[in-house]
């Protein structure tokens, strides 16, 4: 059975923890649904992790849409919820439904996630009010990095704080069904946590959300140069990808692969017509 976006609210209800993750393709959404993982994310983080952008802003709608295809493909439990990419849902609220619907309706998202607090209010009211669950996302929001100046923890001053706590009400009064805390003090998530009846899940926000979200390329390891601080390695199979393509390619060179056990036979009657006739062919040349 789906997963629904009343029994993630539940899950705070009943006090049970969240884990999240994202996905990007069928194979590794099909992986993440057997786990048991109940949310997965289409993030826009598939810009940086898989297509090689330096942020997240160069992501544009067609390329999640078309990511979210093959991950609703490989879930057959969790609630696929898919990002809304940079400025997609900035210009008009009916410029965010149309966006919100295609996620929907051709990409078979069963949500979708913004970024901003109390100005994305009246815009998350008219995507509910349509019919689309959104999720929320506060804090170091990765589309805003121009204005933070860089990848930076949010909430630190007096100000910051209270205004996080503001966008986590608004989000929560226009509907919301649950937000992404991202690189806050951990402080600041129980706060907010506390004060809010949807789940709050947190990506660098401390051990007090409800629930927790990683990139899954952060978890399997698959990412050697760079581990964020708030990401724990659960595989390394960056070391496993390279040492298995070593053994590929020596194996080729010195021709220890393929042997006869991963090749196919033929009959021997028909092998020696076609040397007959290649046999003939040649003679006439
Ligand atoms: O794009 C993404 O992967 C995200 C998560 C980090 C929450 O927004």
């Amino acid at each position: 059975m789906r997963v629904t976006t009343s029994e993630i609210r539940g899950m705070k209800e009943k006090g049970e923890r969240i884990a999240a993750l994202t996905a990007y393709d069928y194979l590794t959404a099909r992986l993440v649904d057997e786990s048991g993982v109940p949310l997965v994310l289409v993030g826009d983080s598939l810009g940086m992790v898989f297509l090689g952008y330096e942020t997240t802003i160069p992501v544009r709608l067609s390329e999640v849409l078309h990511h979210t295809k093959a991950v609703t493909r490989g879930c057959r439990n969790a609630l696929v919820v898919a990002d809304m990419p940079f400025m997609t849902y900035h210009i008009s609220e009916g410029q965010a439904l149309e966006n919100a619907a295609r996620l929907i309706q051709e990409g078979g998202a069963h949500a979708v996630k913004l970024e901003g607090g109390c100005a994305m209010a009246p815009t998350v009211t008219r995507l509910v009010q349509s019919g689309i669950p959104v999720m929320g996302h506060i804090g170091l929001t990765p589309q805003s990095v121009h204005q933070f100046g860089g990848f930076k923890v949010q909430g630190k001053s007096v100000e910051q704080a209270r205004n996080l706590i503001d966008d986590a009400r608004a989000l929560e009064d226009a509907g919301a069904f649950s937000i992404v805390l991202e690189c806050i003090p951990a402080k600041l998530s129980q706060i907010i946590t506390r004060r809010l009846q949807i789940p709050t899940i947190g990506i660098g926000a401390g051990p007090d959300c409800d629930g927790e979200i990683q990139v899954i390329s952060d978890l399997l390891g698959l990412v050697t140069d760079f581990i964020p601080k708030h990401a724990k390695r659960y595989a390394r199979l960056a070391d496993e990808i390279r040492s298995a393509l070593g053994r590929y390619v020596s194996d080729v060179t010195s021709r220890a692969f393929p042997t006869e056990k991963e090749s196919f036979s033929i009959d021997p009657a028909v092998l020696e017509q076609i040397i007959e006739r290649d046999a003939d062919s040649s003679e006439i040349q």
